[in-house]
Parts: C-alpha cells; sequence; structure tokens
C-alpha cells in the first residue's frame, strides 16, 4: 500500500500534506476590494451561486467540472475519434468502466442529474418512495416531480455534526428492514446508497453497510442504486478506516462495491474529473427500458450528450480515480483545511470527510434563526471577508413542504470545497486566516431573507437580501481591521 503523503516540518515537528504533483498550466486569480466585494454579493442577490467569477478570488464553491485534469488526461483529449454513432472513443470509455465496475451495459449522459432524471423516469411511480441514505439536491427533485418521495434512513449518529464515527454516512439497518417491511416492496421504486454523502459533510460509507442494503434489496427483490459520484473519497476512507479492506486494492473495492448493486451511476464531472456522467448495469431489461430515454434525452447512445473529447478524458480519469495517489489528496486537503479552522475555534463537521471542509453554521450563528438561513448568510459573509465563494448546504437547499412551509434542514453547513489538484496550502491559510477574523466578529453577521423564490432548486437562482444591512458593517469592521486594498 502506499504511504498517506505527509512530512514533518523540522522546527515545530508540524504535520504538512505534501502534493504529489505539481502545476504545469495557471489562471490568474483576482482578490477584489472589499467594497467591491460588498457591491458584488448585494449584487449576486447574497446567493454565492449568482456571483460572477471574475469578482471571486477562491472558486470553493463545488468540485464539480472544476477538478484539474491531468496531463494525462489532456493528451487523451486528441484521441478522441468524432463520430455520431459508433465513435472508437466510446468503445474505449465503455471497456474501462467494464474493467472498473464489472457492469454490462454504460449508458453515457450528460451529467449526474440526467442519469438522476432516465433513472426516476424508468424507476419511480406516483406514490412511490425511495428509500436512500441521504438525499442529493437534483436526485430529490427529479423524483418528487415524477410524484415520488424520498425516505432517508441515515443512523442516527451520522447528522450529529461532531462524530468519532467513521462512517456516519451509513443507512440505518434496522430502520431500513422496518421501512421496507411496513411499505411494501410494490412501494418503492429503488433503494440508493450515495458514497460518499454530499449534503452531511461529505462523510463515507462503509462496504459493510452496503453489503446489508444489498441483501436486504435482494431478498425482498428491490432493485438496489448506487450513486458513484463521490466515491474516490469514499474509496479512500474504505481503505484507510475499514477494518480488513487495509491491504486490499482499490480496483477491488471498487469491484466489490458494484457488484453489490444493480445499478451503479455517477457524475464524471466529479467521478473523472471531466464533464458528463454514466449509467452502469448488468440487467437486461433495466438496460433496454433506460437506453430509449437516453436516445430521447441526451443523445445518441455512443456519446450520450458528452462531447467525445471528455469522453476519452474520462476513460483516462477512471483509471486515475483507481490511483491511491491521486485519490489522497482531497481528503488530506479537507483534513488540513479542517484541522487549521478548528486552532481557531471554528466549528466544523468531523471526522473530516471528502469533497470539502463543512463549516457548521447553526453553532457559528447561534443567534440566527434557520427561518433566516444561516448557512446562506455565513456563504455571503466568508466571499465578503476574502473573496472565497462557498456553498450554502442548509435549509435554504432544501425544497419547502408540501403546504409550502419551511423544510429545516438537519445540518446549517457551508462547504468550502476543495476542487481535485486546484488550491495550495497557502490558499488553504489564507481561507482560514479570512474565516477565523469573522468567527471572531460572528455577532455583526444577521440573517436574510427572500426577494425573489423560484419554485424548483431555488438555491440556484433565488434571491435574498441581507436582513438590516448587516453586511455594510460587517464591511466596515472588516476595514478598521485590514485597511481598504483587501
Ligand atoms: C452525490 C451526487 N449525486 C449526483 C450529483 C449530480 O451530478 P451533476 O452535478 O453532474 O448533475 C452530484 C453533484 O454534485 C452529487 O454530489
Amino acid at each position: 500500500m502506499n504511504e498517506v503523503k505527509f512530512f514533518f516540518n523540522q522546527t515545530g515537528g508540524e504535520r504538512i500534506p505534501l502534493e504529489m504533483h505539481k502545476a504545469k498550466m495557471v489562471q490568474r486569480l483576482h482578490l477584489l476590494p472589499v467594497d467591491e466585494r460588498q457591491a458584488a454579493i448585494e449584487n449576486a442577490g447574497f446567493n454565492t451561486f449568482l456571483l460572477k467569477n471574475r469578482d471571486v478570488f477562491l472558486d470553493m464553491l463545488t468540485d464539480s467540472g472544476v477538478n484539474a485534469m491531468s496531463d494525462e488526461q489532456y493528451a487523451a483529449l486528441l484521441r478522441a475519434d468524432d463520430s455520431y454513432a459508433g465513435s472508437e472513443t466510446f468503445y474505449r470509455l465503455e471497456a474501462e468502466l467494464s474493467k472498473m465496475f464489472g457492469k454490462k451495459y454504460f449508458l453515457p449522459a450528460h451529467q449526474g442529474r440526467a442519469c438522476e432524471h432516465i433513472l426516476a423516469k424508468t424507476l419511480v411511480k406516483p406514490g412511490q418512495a425511495v428509500i436512500m441514505n441521504f438525499h442529493f439536491t437534483t436526485t430529490k427533485a427529479h423524483i418528487t416531480l415524477l410524484g415520488g418521495k424520498v425516505i432517508e434512513l441515515l443512523t442516527d449518529e451520522g447528522l450529529k455534526v461532531e462524530s468519532d464515527i467513521a462512517f456516519k454516512g451509513d443507512m440505518d439497518i434496522e430502520k431500513l428492514k422496518s421501512t421496507v417491511q411496513a411499505l411494501g416492496k410494490e412501494n418503492i421504486a429503488f433503494i440508493r446508497v450515495e458514497a460518499g454523502t454530499n449534503l452531511i459533510g461529505g462523510q463515507p460509507v462503509s462496504v459493510k453497510n452496503m453489503r446489508e442494503v444489498s441483501q436486504i434489496c435482494k431478498a425482498n427483490g428491490i432493485t438496489s442504486v448506487f450513486d458513484a459520484s463521490l466515491l474516490s473519497d469514499n474509496l479512500y476512507f474504505i481503505k484507510t478506516r475499514e477494518q480488513g479492506y487495509e491491504n486490499t486494492e482499490i480496483s477491488d473495492i471498487t469491484r466489490e462495491i458494484a457488484s453489490l448493486f444493480d445499478i451503479v451511476y455517477f457524475s464524471a464531472r466529479k467521478l473523472g474529473c471531466v464533464r458528463g456522467g454514466g449509467i452502469l448495469t448488468s440487467n437486461d431489461e433495466l438496460h433496454i427500458a433506460m437506453r430509449e430515454l437516453v436516445t430521447l434525452y441526451e443523445g445518441f447512445l455512443t456519446y450520450g450528450g458528452m462531447s467525445v473529447k471528455e469522453m476519452e478524458a474520462l476513460a483516462v480519469g477512471l483509471r486515475e480515480a483507481l490511483d491511491f495517489n491521486v485519490i489522497e489528496q482531497t481528503p488530506i486537503f479537507v483534513e488540513a483545511l479542517t484541522n487549521e479552522l478548528r486552532k481557531f475555534g471554528v466549528p466544523t463537521v468531523l471526522p473530516a470527510g471528502g469533497l470539502g471542509c463543512h463549516i457548521d453554521a447553526k453553532r457559528f450563528l447561534e443567534h440566527i434563526p434557520q427561518s433566516e438561513y444561516p448557512a446562506g448568510a455565513l456563504a455571503a459573509a466568508i466571499y465578503l471577508v476574502g473573496g472565497i465563494r462557498g456553498m450554502e448546504r442548509g435549509t435554504l437547499s432544501e425544497q419547502r413542504n408540501d403546504d409550502g412551509s419551511e423544510h429545516f434542514a438537519e445540518m446549517e453547513l457551508v462547504r468550502l470545497a476543495l476542487p481535485k489538484r486546484v488550491f495550495t496550502l497557502s490558499h488553504i491559510k489564507f481561507v482560514a486566516d479570512r474565516v477565523a477574523w469573522l468567527y471572531r466578529n460572528r455577532h455583526l453577521i444577521g440573517g436574510l431573507e427572500f426577494v425573489d423564490e423560484p419554485s424548483i432548486l431555488r438555491f440556484f437562482f433565488g434571491r435574498l437580501r441581507a436582513k438590516n444591512d448587516w453586511h455594510i458593517r460587517l464591511t466596515e469592521a472588516f476595514k478598521r481591521d485590514f485597511g481598504e486594498s483587501l
């Protein structure tokens, strides 16, 4: 097994992450003065999705489609076989996927949510439930749009912000058994495991838990679905945390996981570091049902809405996703940022997971009720003080209940995503320093209220305002401490 890459500095004995790659190409960044950042966040309706990237210094919104590709992936772009049907690129990618996941069929799609659209259309009937460890925003929207409902059966420990449980993404097996029995298999469209989990702090799922879920699905004749979008971080945690897997190759863990599910799908914007997605299955009937929808909604079966160049790079990216040296980088950097923040007392999700560092806005902003969107306010404030764009993962990211009332999120998080191989350790230190300043001045931050609230996926386009103009007082305090220029 490869060593996890850290070194201890000679003077302080500090444990420092060590990147096993170097930058070959760079993009210039700008840090606007604080007054301009204040104007930018106001113009964006206090919604970090609506900021222009030119106004952002460190874009930690997501890893989706913004991971750094490797030199080998760029080289592969030129190999692409451009054709509408029967592209050689497709067959190369199909062969790579079949080796990796051991499934018979691969259906390409333009991104993860496109796979969710096809799956929901194929499997969900009105009134049916989809059971999962935890939802992802687009997954839930596709299911509910078709009249289905989502039931989340995460273990109680998974929703505790701070814990020492290694696999907080695990499904509660006892609850799963009783829910299946109570609902009856005909009322369950499918059971879905997302590993790693997105909305609860990038927390992983153990193979043991997936095996138990799979057994229940098989025993009850229920279709099992695995969302592999965040698989690479999850593989790292299985290898480093799950008993019995210390000496198992990443490729063997991947095939074992895939063998437990009828369908595997993924966003290649995350897994594979390109832009695209795909569905895998060995089930003939499911394959035929989904194939028709892919052709209708995505494109012909040998490209499915993806550019063939991206598909060629994906084949390489997937191979790299099985390399421990590659997949360890994000979790190690997430842990580094989490540790830096905690040195300053900033409350975060623990243990540090994959995808990004997750700040606990409920504890950071104890004075702001959930009805005033503390995680949204904190994301806006973090932009204001550092030009750092994080993402609200709390009540704003939830759908309202059927009666129009707010659905308060279990956790109010701000995610500072660490796209693979993009940021340096000095970026991490800068973020920690600015967020620490904000934490000391947290009493200046207030709530948000909607000015314009879309009915579907409101967090993407919703516009809000700062209650009592708290952002102006925050800017003034910042200028007193840092001057005009930063
Ligand atoms: C777990 C999970 N599933 C599905 C998706 C949807 O993928 P995409 O953004 O490519 O539509 C995401 C995206 O963030 C995700 O994290």
